[in-house]
């Protein structure tokens, strides 16, 4: 998403005044100096986009018990899909060899049953949050049990309810190449193989992803294509690439973004966009994904706008988010869901990641869960 073209649109946006301003109920940290928003009242995502694609949502625990009333209207208003932020992660669901703890990823799918929901498992194997466990574990045998089990037993639990599972998720390296993990190392390139092998018979009516970061991006895409090529090669079901979408208000560029589609498409595969968020703030090195064992330190530099978000950042998100949606708009057949990775600004990782403790504005709901000037772009689409 090549957005010097929107500082560009910005300028002149400013220049003609393009932004009246009036919000009574604004406080510092979430809204920026009262904007006029055109959203009525239901205004809605997955309304607005029935026809197009499914609107998700990431959940973190206080959401699934629905601790937060606004939250929770928000959610029931303007999502059809929701995945969970940790709960169904390794670390969280399954602590020792025979030791599953279902408590919340069970209310997580009862919350998406009640509320007719796109149910998203995420995520069976993944090199990180990891049990101690299995880290420790140190034979091929005993890994390929851990995996055999854990599949079985948490993507057959939730056999018939859970509609679309992330099997395996970033297992790549940038240039393309398998990303060096336990599964690599003990089971060897086939891991990936297996797993979906697993999840096709643990979940038989259930959609099996694979789920990355920057495969929009050609070197790693061209992995994620040799890797799905591998699975039809030997008969094993993919139905899915979820591009993760971990972006900032300066790229990708959308000309990555379409080829991924197009391309990931060309495979006979459903292409969603899974963990979509626009950090607005300095990255230490405009550093490349989300790996989240980087971090770095806090400075008023790294962190702008502790008190609300200039109006041209704000606006810049909007155009961003515009231009995004544009694109998906334009490949709805090829495009089943697209998904934020949370639900409001206080509840995204990237006020954690990659340094602790920042002020970040990176979805379509502030941290009043009230919409921004990014949803009502996204909503004037199509009208
Ligand atoms: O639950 C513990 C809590 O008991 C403890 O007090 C607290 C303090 O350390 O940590 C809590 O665990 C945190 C967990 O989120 C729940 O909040 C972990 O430290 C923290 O690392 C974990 O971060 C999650 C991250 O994945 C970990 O890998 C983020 O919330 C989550 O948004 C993020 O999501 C990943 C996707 O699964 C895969 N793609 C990238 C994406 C962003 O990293």
């Amino acid at each position: 998403m090549n957005f010097s073209l929107s500082a560009i649109v910005l300028t002149a946006i400013l220049a003609t005044g393009f932004l009246s301003v009036s919000h009574p109920k604004s406080s510092p940290a979430s809204c920026d100096h009262g904007r006029k928003l055109h959203v009525t009242p239901d205004s809605s995502l997955k309304i607005h986009f029935r026809n197009d694609f499914l609107i998700g949502t990431a959940l973190n625990v206080s959401e699934i018990e629905e601790k937060e009333p606004e939250a929770s209207r928000l959610i029931a208003a303007q999502f059809n899909a929701i995945t969970p932020e940790n709960i169904m992660k390794c670390e969280v669901i399954q602590p020792g060899w025979n030791e599953y703890h279902f408590d919340l990823a069970d209310k997580f799918v009862a919350y998406g049953k009640k509320h007719d929901m796109f149910i998203v498992g995420h995520t069976l194997i993944w090199h990180s949050q990891l049990s101690p466990f299995v880290k420790n574990i140190q034979s091929g045998d005993s890994l390929l049990l851990f995996m055999t089990n854990h599949i079985n037993t948490v993507a057959g639990r939730y056999a018939g309810k859970v509609n679309s599972w992330d099997v395996v998720n970033e297992a790549l390296n940038e240039d393309g190449t398998l990303r060096n993990s336990i599964f690599l190392e003990k089971l060897g390139p086939d891991y990936i193989r297996k797993a979906f092998e697993l999840a096709a018979k643990a979940a038989p009516g259930a959609e099996l992803y694979y789920n990355d970061y920057n495969i929009e991006q050609p070197k790693k895409r061209a992995g994620v294509i040799a890797l799905v090529k591998k699975l039809k090669a030997s008969g094993t079901r993919i139905d899915g690439i979820g591009i993760q979408g971990h972006w900032s208000t300066k790229g990708p560029s959308l000309e990555d973004i379409e080829n991924s589609i197009l391309e990931y498409s060309a495979l006979g595969l459903k292409v969603s966009f899974t963990e979509l968020d626009l950090t607005c703030l300095p990255n230490p090195w405009d550093l490349q994904g989300a790996e989240v064992s980087q971090n770095f330190k806090n400075s008023p530099f790294m962190n702008p706008y502790p008190h609300g978000l200039p109006d041209s950042v704000q606006l810049k998100l909007a155009n961003c988010y515009e231009a995004l949606f544009k694109l998906f708009i334009k490949h709805k057949v090829k495009i089943e869901r697209i998904t934020f990775w949370g639900v409001s600004d206080s509840q995204s990782w990237l006020n954690n990641w990659p340094i602790y403790g920042r002020t970040n504005y990176p979805l379509l709901f502030d941290r009043n869960y009230k919409p921004k000037p990014a949803f009502e772009k996204v909503m004037a689409l199509k009208d």
